[in-house]
């Protein structure tokens, strides 16, 4: 087992690495269990180790995040736990002008519990200025009122473990890809972790985190912006208007959410943006299993490889909700990397991705889907096909990760069954899972100002539309644009494509 290496020569990069002083938390290295992961591998694991680190804001995680002692499972969810009100920004890049805090609150999982779950809220420079032709005064958002209106963000993927809670990435995560740039606007943001990443219930280093579990993780939204209300009532309305978003992971909790509007409807409420959602991750992992095994790997669509590496991060949540499933669908390559390399790292993306350097073949055993607590798990779960609470926008690149005909058949499903209601899905050309945020911006961005202010197409207080419209925006110029599939491209730049690990989430 090796403490230090240094320095490593990655082509001709050459890269002083990390010290054995940032594994003081977990000295001895804890990879020793593992069977399958060799030198190259812990090598590279370790610099994905010092890489997330250093993208944390806290390593360990701060006080913050321990349970507060008055935590009891019998409270109502959406009870406050703790209320951090100015977050030290020192380890933080959140731009100038912009102040954040921090929550604790109860929300509901998969299975009905009560747990505590963290949110981070950000806090624009001032409020964005508007006439609210859905409240009667019409006199919303003056600077005499001094409230803000409110955007609940659902984040994508960071992650199964504690340490990959949002609240304590130096970025938040998605940095200006959505929650810098909507707080800019004059919106406050409030952003939840989703139960098990920050917080844990589980101090024994099992996943808490239900990875997936869209209905939990709009439990967690909802109730989030119940705490976020009640820990700030001086600057947040408690029927003020506010507009729900999410992309990947999130654009399916989000979904979600827009379903629980339907039964658990919230003041204030003007619509759902959902990004790029995987709505029915077992279905869509089906499909591209399904093609796999009958198209040449060269005629694959690239969503479709991608699907396949999810695996191993979708038995892990499965089991999550479902113990004695047991991570039953890993081979023993992958149950080992899993649970002897990531588990006991608790790491994040970059970790994830490095440690999984195996083949296709021992990603999964072949026909785990069949399992009864899979098909199960992927009916909970699934979005779409429901009635929900629109207004809504479905926004999807032409090359995403998911794929494109999965959503357009769920936007129809969903119209089907909620009568009156709007969702409009627009899909555009040429781009892909992360660049759809950038490319979509102009349309959101203007689509959240003008349900804040109540405006329908005809200037109204927001009424029903249409429901299953469809379109594609063209691409201007895309022969030359950057279509960078991971984030972080926009935040940093690496040199060589073996570093490209650092620009995922
Ligand atoms: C910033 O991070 C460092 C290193 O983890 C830590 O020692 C320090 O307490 C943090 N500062 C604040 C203000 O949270
Ligand atoms: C934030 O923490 C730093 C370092 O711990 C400290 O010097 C600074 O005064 C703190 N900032 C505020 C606004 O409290
Ligand atoms: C969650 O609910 C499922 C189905 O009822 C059950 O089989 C499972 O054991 C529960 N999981 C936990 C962690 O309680
Ligand atoms: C889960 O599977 C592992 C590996 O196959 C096995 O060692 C362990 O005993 C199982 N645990 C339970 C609770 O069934
Ligand atoms: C997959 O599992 C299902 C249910 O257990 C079974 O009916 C089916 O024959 C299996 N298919 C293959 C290819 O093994
Ligand atoms: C863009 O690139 C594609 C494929 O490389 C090519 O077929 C197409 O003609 C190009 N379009 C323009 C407008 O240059």
């Amino acid at each position: 087992m090796k403490l230090s290496f240094a320095p490593i020569h990655l082509g001709s990069l050459v890269l002083f690495a990390v010290t054995p002083c940032i594994f003081a938390q977990n000295s001895p290295l804890p990879l020793s269990q593992s069977t399958t992961c060799g030198e190259n591998c812990q090598e590279s694991v370790q610099l994905a180790v010092a890489f997330e680190q250093d993208s944390h804001a806290h390593t360990p995680l701060d006080d913050f995040y321990s349970i507060p002692a008055s935590f009891k499972p019998s409270m109502k969810p959406g009870t406050l736990l703790r209320v951090e009100a100015h977050t030290n920004l020192t380890n933080y890049t959140v731009p100038a002008g912009l102040t954040m805090s921090r929550i604790m609150y109860t929300s509901q999982s998969l299975n009905g519990t009560i747990v505590p779950a963290s949110a981070y809220v950000l806090w624009p420079y001032a409020p964005f200025e508007y006439t609210d032709k859905c409240y009667s005064n019409h006199k919303r958002g003056s600077k005499s009122q001094g409230k803000f209106p409110l955007v609940a963000w659902a984040h994508g993927t960071s992650g199964q473990f504690v340490h990959c809670a949002p609240s304590n990435y130096r970025s938040l995560q998605y940095h200006f890809m959505v929650p810098y740039n909507i707080a800019l606007e004059g919106f406050a943001v409030v952003a939840p972790d989703y139960a098990g990443l920050g917080v844990t219930t589980r101090p024994n280093g099992e996943a808490s985190h239900t990875w997936g579990a869209s209905p939990a993780g709009a439990n967690d939204v909802a109730y989030a912006i119940d705490a976020v209300r009640k820990a700030f009532p001086e600057y947040l309305a408690a029927d003020g208007p506010f507009v729900a978003m999410g992309h990947s992971q999130g654009g399916s909790v989000i979904w979600a959410f827009a379903e629980r509007q339907a039964t658990a409807p919230q003041a204030g409420y003007r619509g759902t943006v959902s990004i790029s959602p995987p709505t029915r991750v077992v279905d869509i992992l089906n499909i591209a299993l399904a093609k796999i095994a009958s198209i040449p790997a060269a005629m694959l669509p690239a969503w479709a490889l991608v699907t396949l590496s999810i695996q191993p991060k979708l038995i892990a949540a499965i089991t999550t909700v479902y113990p004695s499933f047991n991570y039953s669908g890993m081979t023993p390559t992958s149950y080992d990397r899993w649970n002897n390399v990531v588990k006991p790292l608790q790491g994040c993306l970059p970790i994830e991705g490095l440690a999984f350097d195996i083949l296709p073949s021992e990603i999964a055993k072949p026909n785990w889907t069949s399992h009864s607590s899979v098909v199960e798990w992927g009916n909970r779960v699934a979005v779409g096909g429901k009635k929900f609470k629109g207004p809504m926008l479905a926004i999807v690149g032409e090359n995403d990760v998911v794929p494109v005909e999965v959503i357009e058949q769920d936007v129809d499903a969903s119209c089907k069954v909620s009568k009156g209601q709007s969702l409009e899905m627009i899909t555009y050309q040429r781009s892909e899972h992360f660049p759809v945020i950038q490319v979509s911006r102009m349309k959101w961005m203007g689509w959240i100002k003008e349900r804040i202010s109540g405006n329908d197409a005809s200037g109204d207080c927001v009424k029903v539309g249409i429901c299953g419209k469809k379109s594609v925006v063209k691409a201007f110029n895309s022969n030359y644009t950057l279509h960078s599939i991971p984030p972080n491209w926009l935040v940093q730049w690496v040199p060589t494509p073996k570093e490209m690990w650092k620009l995922s989430l």
